[in-house]
């Protein structure tokens, strides 16, 4: 099979259309048995990887943490969590995937630190006014006593956005109190981060998911504005909102790609950014990140006229922004895609979480039939995709989990009125049977039901019609068929999205079968009928006739 430049472990454009697989490190592999995916885990599926054909690999965060928000909370921005393992290791896996022409990509969480780290413990423990406090947002309370919190802001899990010290002033946490924010206007807290960029740099790295990137700059003047709500589509698209996509955060980014630029080839970066649509794109202009997911498809039900829209919007966001985009169904934060596309689409996600499962009932099967055909129509778009561990296994969210085993810190701070993202990061099922079903030799951090023995990638690996295999052949072929960044998307039947690639096309049947184009049909989600009949709730990718 001729090798794509994606593979060029040189190639300074690799993350263009690199197809990159996410892990989520304690819930991967777990090479000890003590129910934590860890480094070592990963080591072992190495070889998993490489058959499956990934083009890198993301590591979710596996710094020493305290867990409050499942190691987004970094208590140590250069180590890795001895649960998780050690820096040793770390290279290890690192020169593994590297031996397979698989680039590494590790979570970067700048916002704030986790409220162990040394910054932190240090600002506790000095005065108020120091240079110590002064790497966070600390600040006097209102109220004849400093009693009230500085400012009205709440916090993105629930409850308000200030903690009190004893001392009596407040620090800021726009996620958990254990998750103190950075004061980003600080030339310390920058200087500190570049530092870490060519920390990971120096160790092989081949690029950064930048956490919670449209956060840094905040309008910190006094007095501090109100903002009582955080909302996504709350947020003032013209770059003056008070907590969110502010214009200043592009200058940072602006200073770490001049540190990305100082290797060779250069580092590649990916914001997790929440941005009205037009302003997402700027994240990853040249100057800056280069890549910023594209979340807006995660949020529409599984109708043709909504994903031809969303699509179109990101090509063009991403081409007027001198980017390529970067697709993805699914991931650490979202319901797995083969459980969304399987229930009605006016579905409250949150709602029916908490509803244990039992209404409304999920559509497994039209749910993972759906999931085949997205992943297939989003692997043959332009750009780079993004895949959840799992997923090429057709995996759906676990959606019963017994609320004792809840551990993302959602759950609690909503006062029980959120079930959090924990269902989509139950460990995975490597085999049928066996403790914690091939994840380790000894339980599960998160339970995994029964039913997980029926996604076993053991058994999938063998079986040609089961989903990980429809991910393998579909990265192989990715792989040898000709990929540029053009792609156009004729008219026909509404219910049908068609992209025309050079030399071939991927045609979706949403919801009403289709009849398929001429050409030579290369892999299909699902069975092509008689008449060459593309089912309901399909992908087929087609060579153009000569
Ligand atoms: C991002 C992460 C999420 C985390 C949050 C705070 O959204 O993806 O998991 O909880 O940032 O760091
Ligand atoms: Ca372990």
């Amino acid at each position: 099979m001729p090798d794509q430049p994606v593979r060029d472990l040189t190639d300074p454009d690799w993350w263009r259309s690199a197809v990159v697989y996410q892990v989520y490190p304690r819930s991967f592999a777990d090479g000890n048995g003590d129910g934590i995916g860890d480094l070592a885990g990963l080591l072992d599926r190495v070889p998993y990887l490489a058959a499956l054909g990934v083009d890198a690999v993301w590591l979710s965060p596996f710094y020493p943490s305290a867990l409050a928000d499942g190691g987004y909370d970094v208590d140590d921005y250069r180590d890795v969590d001895p649960r998780i393992g050690t820096l040793d290791q770390f290279d290890r896996v690192v020169a593994a995937l590297h031996a397979e022409r698989i680039r590494v990509v590790v979570d970067i969480v700048p916002n704030h630190s986790g409220s162990g780290h040394v910054w932190f413990q240090a600002a506790l423990a000095a005065a108020p006014g120091s240079v110590e406090r002064a790497r966070y947002v600390f600040r006097d309370g209102l109220g004849a006593d400093g009693e009230l919190p500085p400012a009205d802001w709440q916090s993105h899990f629930g409850g308000p956005a200030w903690t009190r010290v004893p001392d009596g002033q407040w620090y800021l946490h726009l996620f958990a109190p254990e998750q103190p924010d950075f004061d980003w206007s600080n030339p310390e807290v920058r200087e500190e981060f570049h530092d870490v960029l060519r920390f990971w740099s120096d160790r092989g790295v081949d690029g950064f998911r930048v956490d919670v990137a449209h956060g840094l700059a905040k309008d910190l003047s006094e007095p501090l504005a109100s903002y009582p709500a955080i909302s996504r589509d709350a947020v003032r698209s013209d770059g003056t909102d008070v907590l969110f996509d502010r214009d200043e955060v592009h200058e940072i980014f602006r200073g770490w790609r001049r540190v990305l630029n100082e290797y060779d080839p250069p580092r590649a970066a990916v914001a997790e950014a929440w941005a009205p649509e037009g302003r997402l794109a700027l994240y990853a202009r040249p100057d800056e990140l280069g890549q910023t997911f594209e979340f807006d498809l995660v949020q529409e039900p599984w109708d043709a006229d909504r994903f031809r829209v969303r699509i179109l919007d990101a090509l063009d966001f991403a081409r007027r922004a001198g980017a390529s985009t970067t697709w993805v169904l699914s991931n650490h934060d979202l319901v797995r895609h083969a459980s969304r596309y399987g229930l009605p689409d006016d579905v409250d996600l949150g709602a029916w979480l908490m509803s244990d499962g039992a209404e409304p009932a999920e559509d497994r099967e039209a749910g993972l039939r759906r999931a085949r055909a997205a992943a297939l129509l989003l692997l043959a778009l332009p750009g780079s995709a993004y895949l959840y561990q799992g997923e090429e296994l057709g995996l759906p969210e676990v959606a019963d989990l017994p609320f004792s085993a809840l551990e993302d810190p959602v759950h609690v701070r909503t006062g029980g009125r959120r079930k959090g993202r924990d269902g989509s990061r139950v460990p995975l099922p490597w085999t049928a049977d066996g403790p914690s079903f091939g994840f380790g030799a000894g339980g599960a951090h998160l339970p995994q039901p029964g039913w997980f023995a029926r996604y076993a990638a053991e058994d999938q690996a063998g079986d040609p019609h089961s989903t990980l295999s429809l991910y393998r052949g579909a990265l192989a072929l990715r792989a040898s068929l000709p990929v540029d960044f053009t792609a156009e998307f004729p008219a026909g039947p509404s219910h049908v999205v068609e992209v025309v690639r050079p030399g071939w096309r991927s045609v979706t049947a949403f919801r009403e079968p289709a009849a398929l184009p001429e050409g030579e049909v290369l892999l299909s989600s699902a069975p092509i009928g008689p008449d060459r009949r593309l089912p309901a709730d399909a992908t087929a990718w087609l060579r153009d006739p000569a």
